[in-house]
């Protein structure tokens, strides 16, 4: 009888702290030894000359759920999770998003319906709160955070979405209450709709004038405004998907003051421009995404960001809509920029692309691809060290990688359901070639193994980060004003 049900021989292993070479054994879905001459498995993989990495956790990611303009996204639990996989991820958190009026708890029940039959890879939700209504926030949140929902998103812009600085302040009193980490989608809305409205004024209603519209003054406010909001509260929050040095900056400066905000960025910041928006015709419309993609220097200040730590992970916001009349073209085929379903596809593509552009390139180094894609992911979202590492105890999310292979991008070697892909012609090198989730293998020789619905729902624990510093405003000190009774302790 063997010892083992599966050993990964003979490969590299990074975490987030070190590389070395070590067997990997596999026991009931989990990683029970690392070392050498472990003895015998029923099942063997040589990964020799390849790098066994722990499995990816997108951390940001839109499936089966409706955009602002009423579309509804191309991939479903069952395509996004596939793809997802194809990519070397093995843990997908997307988004259980609350229409104003709805109960969370129902819509959790609803994306639960949806996903439970489909996901082929394991999957928890961060909630959308567009709705802090005195239910939500006193009796259905405290509830679903105990249930595992221990993160959730609010706009700062999007008609249908965001909430004033005051309800901001109620969703983040609500998650230092009970330990929560709040997204914060940072955009100035009056900005926004301003230069729109002028913009369409003036007749200028194509793709390009979208990032025109989303201008970085505009995101680097918000960002610091959300920043102040989590400084009054003392509450930790991530800022999503951050695309200008400007926002980056505001964020920096917080970090470097000591405050605990936490920061994402994504691949159409690293590798797509303003310029793609200005592509032939309607083109540019599958690169409309907010925050818009910037330009060289902005690119070059993301690369920055995530090489000096001022980035916490790194997300792919695959929010995938066709390029035809179900999606980009929903309100027909000349749009004007204002209905565009935002969102670009990505969540294949994330690890390929910033390991072959960022470690291949020496820009950061293997333990940090590591980090920014799934270590940090897990201990941000409270699911480490189940998720995020190998270790013995973890489950065995594992991606094997070949780091010498080269392929060029183009859509048809993607799993997803969008029909185009935003990084086409680009050519990368390194990619996963055996995908494992809980020592089942998953993707093996350009092949899917798994099952619908064989992926299971991760209830999350609070996690540390989360935390508060305890370092309270003045105005909100107990020691000194009336800060007990504000802040609900
Ligand atoms: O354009 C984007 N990012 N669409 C997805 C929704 C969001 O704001 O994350
Ligand atoms: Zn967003
Ligand atoms: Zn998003």
């Amino acid at each position: 009888m063997s010892n083992f049900d599966l050993l990964i021989r003979n490969g590299i292993v990074a975490t987030a702290a070190d590389t070395f070479q070590a067997d990997v054994a596999i026991r009931d879905g989990r990683v029970v030894a690392l070392g050498h001459d472990l003895g015998s498995a029923d099942q063997g993989i040589d990964a020799a000359g390849k790098l066994v990495l722990p499995g990816g956790i997108e951390g940001h990611c839109h499936i089966e759920q409706i955009s602002s303009s009423r579309v509804m996204t191309a991939d479903d639990f069952y395509s996004g999770t596939v793809s997802a996989v194809f990519g070397g991820t093995t843990t997908v958190i997307p988004f259980a998003a609350q229409q104003k009026g709805d109960s969370l708890r129902q819509t959790v029940e609803d994306y639960h319906a949806c996903a439970g039959a489909k996901a082929v890879i394991d999957y928890g939700f961060h909630l959308i709160i567009s709705d802090p209504s005195e239910q939500v926030i006193g009796q259905e949140l405290p509830a679903l955070i105990k249930d595992g929902y221990t993160s959730f998103k609010v706009y700062m812009t999007y008609d249908d979405l965001r909430l004033d600085d005051y309800q901001m302040l109620e969703v983040l009193s609500a998650a230092r209450r009970d330990g929560a980490m709040v997204m914060v989608h940072a955009e100035n809305h009056d900005m926004i709709r301003w230069l729109s409205e002028k913009l369409l004024d003036a007749g200028h209603w194509l793709p390009q004038y979208h990032a025109i519209s989303h201008s970085r003054a505009g995101e680097g406010e918000a960002a610091h405004r959300a920043i102040a909001l989590s400084r009054l509260m003392d509450q930790p929050i991530l800022v999503v998907h951050v695309s200008s040095e400007e926002a980056m900056d505001e964020i920096r400066l917080a970090q470097d003051k000591g405050l605990k905000i936490f920061a994402e960025t994504c691949p159409q910041y690293l590798f797509l421009k303003a310029e793609d928006l200005k592509r032939e015709g309607m083109d540019g419309a599958m690169f409309c995404c907010s925050p818009p993609p910037r330009d060289a220097n902005d690119q070059e200040a993301m690369w920055r960001g995530l090489a000096n730590g001022t980035f916490t992970v790194f997300s792919s916001d695959h929010a995938p809509y066709r390029y035809d009349d179900s999606g980009k073209l929903a309100a027909g085929p000349q749009p004007t920029f204002k209905q565009i379903a935002n969102g670009v596809p990505g969540i294949e593509l994330r690890l390929p692309l910033l390991f072959s552009e960022g470690v291949g390139k020496g820009r950061i180094d293997l333990n940090r691809f590591v980090a920014l894609t799934a270590t940090n992911v897990a201990k941000l979202y409270g699911v480490y060290p189940q998720k995020g590492t190998i270790a013995v105890g973890s489950d065995a999310d594992i991606a094997i990688w070949d780091p010498d292979l080269e392929q060029t991008v183009e859509h048809a070697m993607l799993h997803d359901n969008v029909g185009y892909t935003p990084y086409t012609g680009i050519k990368l090198k390194g990619w996963p070639t055996t995908v494992l989730s809980r020592g089942r293998i998953v993707v093996i020789d350009n092949e899917l193994r798994a099952e619908r619905g064989s992926g299971q729902f991760l209830a999350r624990a609070v996690s540390e980060a989360s935390t508060p510093l305890n370092r309270l405003e003045p105005e909100m000190d107990p020691a000194r004003n009336f800060g007990a009774e504000l802040i609900g302790r």
